[in-house]
């Protein structure tokens, strides 16, 4: 099996998208991470993969400690990430269980441990975030997603939020108006973090409900569950046809 460059961080409903066949125990200079990293082999294509919440699935988005995942994986060698999140849709053209690849962001998250560039020892960096996922990851997902016929959104702007409530039908509108597509809590400082540690981060986001006030029917958990998991098989597949296609 090739060694693992790749690392994937499960978010809400992707726990056990692949068998794990070794675990490893390691903290960092920020504490453990969420969960202890496990080996999956997608297709025999060695990844890591990290469960964001823990697994068990219990620790908040505001809690995520962010830069430990991080830079756990990319202690354990991985350059490349996918994060697979569950998020709200903001447009209404988005139906449940879509898949989005996310070209751009919003952070409306506060308090969080957002950078490396904390002070302390380390250089302050600045770093570039332009386009924040343009990388030969999320191009991989989308090529991945036209060879294995996996329907793709290959477009739209993330809204992170704070949570762990879900947001009022005003904060989805003024998300609308700032032009985002989905909402989620854990994009943030996900995606920035990896920016600043050198990693190339790509986001597939799963619809799992359309978002405050875009639809008449209020939004429940269980049917939230019910629509990841009815996903995940197509996630699956994807995710081993873009690992595969991945340097
Ligand atoms: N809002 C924020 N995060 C989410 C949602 C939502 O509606 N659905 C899944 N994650």
């Amino acid at each position: 099996m090739t060694s693992a460059n790749v690392g994937i961080i499960g978010g809400t409903g992707a726990l056990d998208l692949f068998d794990a066949y070794e675990s490893t125990a390691l903290t960092t200079p920020f504490g453990p991470p969420s969960a202890r990293p496990v080996r999956i082999d997608l297709d025999g294509r060695a990844a890591w993969f990290l469960a964001r919440h823990g697994r068990p699935h219990r620790i908040p988005p505001h809690r995520v400690n962010y830069r430990a995942n991080l830079h756990a994986l990319r202690t354990l060698g991985c350059t490349r990430v996918i994060a697979v999140s569950a998020v709200g849709a903001v447009d209404p053209a988005l139906d449940n269980g879509a898949l989005v690849a996310v070209d751009q962001l919003i952070d409306y998250t506060w308090g969080r441990a957002h950078t490396f560039s904390d002070g302390g020892s380390a250089p302050l960096r600045h770093v570039e975030f332009e386009k924040p996922y343009d990388g030969a990851v999320r191009r991989a997902l989308i090529e991945a997603a036209s060879e294995s016929s996996v329907p793709l959104v290959t477009e739209g702007c993330y809204g992170a939020t704070q949570g762990p409530r879900l947001e009022t039908a005003a904060e989805i509108a003024r998300l609308a108006r700032d032009g985002c597509t989905v909402v989620g809590m854990t994009g943030m400082p996900e995606a920035g973090l990896a920016r600043e540690i050198g990693m190339d981060y790509a986001n597939l986001c799963v619809v799992a409900n359309a978002a405050a006030g875009v639809a008449d029917t209020p939004i429940s958990e269980e049917e939230i569950h019910r629509v990841l998991a009815s996903a995940m098989e197509r996630v699956r597949r994807l995710l081993v046809a873009a690992v595969a296609r991945i340097d």
